[in-house]
This record gives structure tokens, C-alpha cells and sequence, in this order.
């Protein structure tokens, strides 16, 4: 294999986890928090066997459960490098849930984890870059591209409304909303 270069399959990673009763909140279901670890940890196995170095998570983004997971089911999380900069990566990870007695499978979430290569003195190292071998591979890498543009700009703008923000005018935007404004007690 060339020493600049790895295809996306050499660091595909699935990672299965019975989901047993001490993951569950009071209502029986599984704790968002479960699946959270769950993602990060085959984020990170996967992105780590892409650069060959230690990893560190900058961000996890599209983190909305559709659907609830129950104790008992059987959570697959399959992980991609889906993009590759200087040192960062995007991996995609796929969450599904499997009810093996109805034999019934759902797609809980998709997730996309930026990670950082780091080298021994925790400074961000180069990854090899990524071979892309199908055309799903090309789509998931510009569409990754396309989300950091969006992203950036997306952070820009808030950034713009936060520093614009009046406060006598946002007690205005307040009214119809539920909350009720007791400044100074009055
Ligand atoms: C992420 C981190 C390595 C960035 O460090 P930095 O000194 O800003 O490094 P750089 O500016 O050289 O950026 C390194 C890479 O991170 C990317 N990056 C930095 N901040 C980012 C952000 N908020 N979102 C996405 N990517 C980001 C840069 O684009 C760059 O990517 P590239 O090399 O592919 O072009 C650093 O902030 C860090 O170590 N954070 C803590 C991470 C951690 O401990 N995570 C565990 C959570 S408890």
C-alpha cells in the first residue's frame, strides 16, 4: 500500500453493542449519552487506523435520534472517513438498531464526527490521503466539503447575531413567547 495514500475500506469499522438494562433512563429507553460514547468510540477506531496516530474529537454533528432504541436491541455503528484534510477528518457514522426476536431493523441516526490527528508532542500531524474507489465514496467526500462551507458560514452568521443582539428589542421578540421577563422584580 502507498505510504500517502489508504481507500476508505482499509479503516471501515463496525462496532456492535447489546443494549443491556443499566443503559436505559427511567423511561426504558436508551440514554442519548450511550449512543454518544458508542459514536465516538468507533469514530474513533476508524479515523485512527486512517492517520496511524491518536485522535482527538472536534465535533459531532446531525446528532438527532429518530427513533428511540429499547433495551435488548442489538446497535450497529458503522463508520467511514468520508473526507480528509492537512490533519482533520470527517468520519459518517451510520446507527442502527435491531430487534433480533421481530427481526426488525432501524436507522436510529446518521452522524458526522471531525476529528484531529495528533502526534506525539499533541500537535495536529498530516493523515495519508484518501483513495476513493466507488462513486458513493466521491459523493460522501463532496458532500462532506460542502457541509464545512456551510458550516463555516453557518457559524459566522451566529456569531453576527449574537453580537447584534438589543435587549430591549429581544424583550419585544419575547412577547407571545412562553417566558416571562422579571427584571429588577418588577
Ligand atoms: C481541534 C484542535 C486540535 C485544533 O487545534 P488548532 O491548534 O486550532 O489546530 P489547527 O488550526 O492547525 O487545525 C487543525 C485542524 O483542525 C481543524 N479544526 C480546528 N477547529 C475546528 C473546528 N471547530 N471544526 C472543524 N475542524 C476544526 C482545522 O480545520 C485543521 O484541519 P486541517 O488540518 O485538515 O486543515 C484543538 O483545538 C484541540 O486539541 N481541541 C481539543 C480536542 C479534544 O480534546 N477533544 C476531546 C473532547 S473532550
Amino acid at each position: 500500500m502507498e505510504n500517502n495514500g489508504k481507500p476508505v475500506a482499509y479503516s471501515k469499522t463496525t462496532i456492535t453493542e447489546l443494549m443491556i438494562p443499566s443503559y436505559a433512563n427511567f423511561g426504558g429507553k436508551i440514554h442519548g449519552g450511550i449512543l454518544l460514547s458508542l459514536i465516538d468510540k468507533v469514530a474513533y477506531a476508524c479515523a485512527s487506523k486512517h492517520a496511524g496516530t491518536y485522535c482527538v474529537t472536534v465535533s459531532i454533528d446531525n446528532v438527532e435520534f429518530l427513533q428511540p432504541v429499547e433495551v435488548g436491541e442489538l446497535v450497529s455503528l458503522h463508520a467511514s472517513v468520508n473526507y480528509v484534510g492537512r490533519s482533520s477528518l470527517v468520519i459518517g457514522i451510520k446507527v442502527i438498531s435491531e430487534n433480533v426476536k421481530l427481526g426488525s431493523v432501524k436507522h436510529t441516526n446518521t452522524s458526522y464526527v471531525t476529528m484531529v490527528a495528533k502526534s506525539d508532542d499533541d500537535k495536529p500531524t498530516p493523515v495519508p490521503m484518501l483513495i476513493l474507489e466507488t462513486k458513493e465514496e466521491i459523493r460522501r467526500f463532496v458532500e462532506a466539503m460542502k457541509r464545512k462551507e456551510l458550516k463555516v458560514s453557518f457559524n459566522k452568521k451566529m456569531d453576527e447575531a449574537k453580537n447584534t443582539v438589543d435587549i430591549n428589542e429581544g424583550i419585544d421578540i419575547l412577547k407571545g413567547q412562553r417566558c416571562m421577563v422579571i427584571l429588577d422584580g418588577k
